[in-house]
């Protein structure tokens, strides 16, 4: 079985009619929003508000209404995937490059659910490398203040040229061994000059909704 699918569609049981929701970005979340516009087409009344360019084309294209973050102050329920999630609900995310319109409709989201398979929920996080939004001016020195926390940092590359975010800024791909304290390191990603938001989301997923080989879902809560 896919745990992919079958959590992407476990977790569109949550969505309820007038709802502003947060569509996130990614091959789980693929699932929840084919999901999602077979209720729209069917009469559901509800408003998303994409995490990034790739799931706003995906959205139009599905017929699911659209409306934009910058017209509203709070979403409902986000629906989003993860790189790795660990059982204090905190995440890495970011494998597909909108961590930062993801952090962004997360912050104010009223429920944040988290849809993964049984591979990504692992004890310790920093397996997958921390992908680290910056801008591109001397996108070599943030690198370096960076590599100083004691990692080592790789530039996002996308057929030979750095891969560019919808924001226009650089992704580097951090290879910690082990995350101990996300939360910090958090705080202290976000302090270095030139980085524009990092990959660790921190005391915002309410609901980790995890599909596993074997045809069964899990579902936890905070
Ligand atoms: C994109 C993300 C994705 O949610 C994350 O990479 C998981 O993707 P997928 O569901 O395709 O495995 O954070 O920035």
């Amino acid at each position: 079985m896919d745990g992919k699918k079958l959590a992407g569609e476990k977790a569109v049981e949550y969505v309820k009619e007038g709802m502003i929701l947060g569509l996130g970005t990614g091959s789980t979340v693929y699932w929840s929003l084919l999901k999602l516009a077979e209720m729209v087409k069917k009469g559901l009344d509800i408003k998303g508000v994409p995490t990034s360019q790739n799931t706003e084309k995906l959205a139009i294209e599905l017929g699911i209404p659209l409306v934009s973050l910058s017209s509203i102050n709070q979403v409902d329920l986000t629906i989003d995937g993860a790189d790795e999630v660990n059982p204090n609900f905190e995440l890495i995310k970011g494998g597909g490059g909108a961590l930062l319109r993801e952090k962004m409709v997360a912050s104010i989201s009223q429920s944040f659910i988290i849809v993964v398979d049984e591979t990504k929920y692992v004890t310790n996080l920093g397996e997958f490398p921390l992908p680290v939004e910056i801008v591109p001016f001397s996108w070599e020195l943030t690198s370096k203040q960076i590599g100083a926390l004691g990692c080592e940092p790789k530039l996002r590359s996308k057929n030979n040229t750095p891969f560019i975010t919808d924001n226009g800024n650089y992704i580097l791909d951090c290879y910690f061994e082990k995350i101990q304290d996300a939360s910090k390191l958090n705080a202290t990603l976000n302090m270095i000059p030139g980085v524009v938001e990092n990959g660790l989301f921190v005391h915002l997923a309410d609901t980790i909704v995890i599909g596993k080989r074997n045809g069964s879902v899990d579902i936890l809560f905070k």
